[in-house]
């Protein structure tokens, strides 16, 4: 049976078989090396030309090359310990060799780290790419950290709960995904940019505590920390106050951070996450996500920061008003009069129940407490500028929702993919996606997006317009 690189030092004297890709060959005239790379690392294969046939096929070997070996274990000679390597101390003397699958040379080299290499190549051959050390150490670190989260929030008696992507418009900000009805013509679904809508109704539902590791969808333009699908940790709470969410996330990050980056040098206010208001950040940095590390040359260093009070209201470039975290965050105001008088003076007045969590000047969490009356939300989306119609087709099914006991909920959600890369010490997402996209949305491995046969769109009842 087959044993991985990593269970080869216990098997000093013994026979195994092992299966992986050439990682390296060297050949030292009657000898020749290969590093055998399998999931768990890498172990010295030596092909001895006594072997004769054995060795004559080991001399085709090119990297890259999967192969199953069968073979003795030995413990090296004294001078060919390689300290670096977990199997440095041992190596496999080839008895069998079988090539299970031959490869082309690789178009960039796999050795190094990958940065130097062309962006458009790597994610052309994002299959080759992902074989480099340390994007295989992203991804499994990235599933690390997806099962903490899992096994922290089940602890707290959260309930898992899949939302769909195949749903309808909700206002985060972006722009949608959309995909045509073909059962509807003329309709569309859109593809969620948060579960916000459905988190909500889970409360009223009764389920109290929902979590879900939940894909979003965001139709903008792709930057280092933006990718148009991307993942958030998503939560939501009934019966709970905003320092019950800020206590419950201070316990996840710091008990995260300790678990897998206990070597990093957390910077913290007497033992607590650093806070600071909206309008302290803006008066003092000048930004809503303060870098607040000691040392910002220091990759060392994390610096996470709760911004709280939050304007309810930010001015859009064409004058008009907008959410400035979403439309259901509870504004901090005694009611719709209030609302609506505030408005009229001063929409940059009003606060919200609104709270981010940025680490190392990124924007990591955003949540809010909701506004969970009808009527003063209804007054929200009218402020913004919604005329009564609209509303019902567009919030109709929350408002009525909301007028069957509806308790008080507050949530917040991560991003899940930014937490990665700033504890994997990455300087963009891409890093920690297996497939990510793009600057300009596409996918260089599958072609993505792409033209549609003529037949699929007939069956949407969709015709393009000519490209300009
Ligand atoms: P928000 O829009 O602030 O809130 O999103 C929450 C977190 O998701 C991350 N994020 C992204 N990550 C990668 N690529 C993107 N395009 C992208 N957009 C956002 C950020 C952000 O802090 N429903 C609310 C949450 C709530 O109120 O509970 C929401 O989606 O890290």
């Amino acid at each position: 049976m087959r044993i991985l690189s990593s269970e080869t030092s216990e098997k000093v004297g013994k026979e195994v078989e092992l299966a992986g890709w050439v990682d390296a060959r060297r050949d030292h005239g009657k000898l020749i090396f290969i590093d055998l790379r399998d999931r768990a690392g890498i172990v010295q294969v030596v092909f001895n030309a006594k072997q004769g046939d054995v060795y004559k096929t080991a001399e085709n070997l090119r990297p890259e090359w999967v192969v199953r070996i069968k073979g003795k274990v030995g413990e090296r000679p004294a001078g060919m310990i390689n300290e670096d390597l977990e199997t440095g101390k041992i190596e496999v003397s080839a008895e069998e060799l079988e090539i299970l699958a031959e490869a082309e040379t690789p178009p960039f080299d796999l050795s190094t780290d990958g940065y130097e290499v062309n962006e458009e190549m790597r994610m052309k051959y994002r299959y080759l790419d992902l074989r480099r050390k340390r994007l295989n150490a992203n991804l499994k670190a990235r599933h690390k950290i997806i099962d903490f989260t899992r096994q922290f929030f089940y602890k707290k008696d959260f309930t898992e709960i899949e939302t769909p992507y195949i749903s309808k418009s909700t206002p985060e900000g972006a722009r949608d995904y959309l995909i045509p009805s073909r059962q509807q013509p003329g309709n569309f679904y859109a593809l969620p940019q948060s579960p916000q809508q459905y988190k909500q109704l889970l409360m009223i539902a009764g389920l109290e505590r929902y979590f879900q590791i939940a894909r979003c969808f965001r139709d903008e333009d792709t930057r280092g920390d933006r990718q148009p699908e991307f993942v958030q940790i998503d939560i939501e709470m009934s019966f709970v106050s905003q320092e019950e969410i800020l206590d419950l996330i201070e316990e996840y990050l710091l008990s995260l951070f300790k678990e897998f980056y206990p070597e990093r040098r957390l910077t913290l206010d007497k033992g607590k996450i650093t806070r600071m208001t909206y309008d302290e950040a803006m008066k003092n940095y000048k930004t809503d996500r303060p870098d607040i590390r000691k040392d910002t040359k220091d990759d060392n260093e994390l610096a996470p920061l709760f911004v709280v009070d939050f304007p309810m209201f930010e001015g859009k470039k064409d004058g008009s008003w907008a959410a400035a975290h979403h439309p259901f965050t509870m504004p901090k105001i005694g009611g719709v009069k209030e609302l609506k008088a505030q408005f009229k003076k001063d929409p940059t007045k009003i606060q919200a129940h609104q709270y981010d969590v940025v680490l190392n000047g990124w924007e990591i969490f955003g949540g809010s407490i909701r506004n969970h009356n009808p009527e003063l939300l209804a007054a929200v989306f009218e402020v913004l500028g919604h005329k009564k119609v609209q509303i019902e087709a567009k919030f109709g099914h929350i408002l009525e929702a909301f007028k069957y006991g509806v308790p008080p909920h507050g949530g917040i959600a991560s991003g899940l993919d930014r937490l990665v890369a700033i504890l994997q010490n990455e300087p963009n997402i891409r890093e920690v996606f297996a497939f990510p996209k793009t600057g300009d949305g596409r996918d260089l491995m599958m072609d993505a997006p792409s033209e549609v046969d003529k037949e699929q769109l007939d069956e949407l009842g969709i015709s393009l317009k000519k490209k300009k």
